[in-house]
């Protein structure tokens, strides 16, 4: 009897340990890494998002409703890590905003894209 409840005392502060590690991990947001995302955005976001943070690339003329502004804190304030990973990987349409925003699911891949919105977040502070 001691013996047992002392084994799942040491499992419990095992599972608690854990799910402490996950939620630190959770708390960073995500994973990219914002020097290897600034080559991908100007290869693959400037163009419409400008080099600004102003949504006002040299393609964006065209657009209605124009890129987003990443420098705009109130707009993107609005917009969660996870849409922002929605959104660049399957495209504007799959998050309710413009179609004209691409998917990169066959371009880019998971990391990139979170490296992509880790430059992004450093670069416009939002
Ligand atoms: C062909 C032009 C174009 C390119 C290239 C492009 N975007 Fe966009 N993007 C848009 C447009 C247009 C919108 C939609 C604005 C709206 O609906 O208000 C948008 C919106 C977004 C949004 C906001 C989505 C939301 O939830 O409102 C994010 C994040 C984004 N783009 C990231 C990126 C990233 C990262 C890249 C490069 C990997 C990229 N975009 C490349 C045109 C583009």
């Amino acid at each position: 009897m001691r013996v047992s409840s002392f084994k799942s005392m040491f499992l419990l502060v095992g599972v608690l340990s854990v799910s402490a590690a996950a939620s630190a991990a959770d708390a960073k947001g995500p994973a990219g890494d914002p020097k290897a995302g600034k080559a991908i955005f100007e290869n693959s976001c400037l163009l419409c998002h400008g080099a600004t943070g102003k949504g006002d690339g040299p393609a964006a003329a065209a657009f209605n409703p124009k890129p987003m502004a990443f420098g705009d804190a109130a707009k993107m304030s609005k917009i969660s890590d996870e849409t922002r990973v929605k959104a660049v990987t399957e495209g504007g349409a799959s998050v309710g905003a413009s179609p004209l925003m691409p998917a990169f699911k066959d371009t880019l891949s998971k990391q990139q894209i979170l490296d992509v919105l880790a430059y992004i977040r450093k670069t416009f502070g939002h």
